[in-house]
C-alpha cells in the first residue's frame, strides 16, 4: 500500500535537470517528499541550470517554476530526520542524479551523512532504491560498485536517454530517463510506451 511519501536524494552527478523535472513531477503525485541535497548538486545544479537553491530560505519555486509546499528539505548531515530510520514508512527513495562517489559509499556501506544513510535503510528495509548514476566512460571500480549495488536490491537506472520517440526538446529527452523513474516506483504517468497498441 502507497504512503505517499517518497524520499529524493541528488547529488552532483552532471544531470541536474533530471532532478529538476522529476521533482517538479513528482510533486504533483506524492503527499510528501523528503529532500536530500548534497553540497555538490547545489554547485552543478547552478552551473548547468543557472539556478540558486538556497537551504536557509529554501524555495522550490526557483529550481522547479513551482512552489511545492509538500517538499520538505533536509539537512545532510541531521540524522533526527524521518528516513534515517527503518520504522519511517515510505514508498522508496531515488538519487537522481547519482554521482559516482555516491555509488560508492552506498557500496561500501560507509555512509557518512543522511542522503546514504537513507539509501543503507532502503537497502536493509527491502524498499525501493533507485539510483540515476551517470559518468563516462567507468572505471572497473564503479563497474563494480554498480554490480554490489544492484546485487544488494538497489535499481541500477543509467542516465541514458532514449531516442526512439523522437524528443525535439532536451526537456522532452530529460524526461525519456524521469519516465521510467516513475516506471519502475509504479506510477503511470502516461508516458509513451513502445508500440503499445493504443499509442
Ligand atoms: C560540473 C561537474 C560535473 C560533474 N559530473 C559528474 C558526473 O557526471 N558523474 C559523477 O559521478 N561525478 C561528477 N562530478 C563529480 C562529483 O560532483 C564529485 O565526485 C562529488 O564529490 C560528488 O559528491 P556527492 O556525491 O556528495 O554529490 C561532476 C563535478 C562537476 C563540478
Amino acid at each position: 500500500m502507497s504512503t505517499g511519501r517518497l524520499v529524493v536524494g541528488v547529488t552532483g552527478a552532471s544531470g541536474a535537470i533530471y532532478a529538476q523535472r522529476f521533482l517538479a513531477r513528482a510533486a504533483s503525485i506524492y503527499k510528501e517528499i523528503y529532500l536530500i541535497l548534497s553540497e555538490q548538486a547545489i554547485q552543478v545544479a547552478s552551473q548547468e541550470l543557472e539556478v540558486t537553491i538556497s537551504r536557509a530560505e529554501f524555495s522550490t519555486k526557483p529550481w522547479l517554476n513551482v512552489e511545492a509546499l509538500n517538499i520538505r528539505l533536509l539537512s545532510s548531515k541531521d540524522y533526527f530526520t524521518p528516513p534515517a530510520s527503518g520504522s519511517f514508512q515510505h514508498d522508496g527513495m531515488v538519487i537522481v542524479p547519482c554521482s559516482m562517489g555516491t555509488v560508492g559509499r552506498i557500496a561500501g556501506g560507509t555512509s557518512d551523512d543522511l542522503l546514504t544513510r537513507s539509501a543503507d535503510v532502503c537497502l536493509k528495509e527491502g524498499r525501493k532504491l533507485i539510483l540515476v548514476p551517470r559518468e563516462m566512460p567507468m572505471n572497473l571500480i564503479m563497474l563494480r560498485n554498480l554490480v554490489t549495488v544492484s546485487e544488494a536490491g538497489a535499481t541500477v537506472l543509467p542516465a541514458a536517454p532514449a531516442y526512439y520517440h523522437k524528443p525535439q526538446t532536451i526537456e522532452e529527452l530529460a524526461d525519456t530517463v524521469v519516465n521510467r523513474i516513475f516506471q519502475q516506483l509504479g506510477v503511470d504517468v502516461g508516458a509513451k510506451q513502445w508500440m503499445a497498441p493504443d499509442a
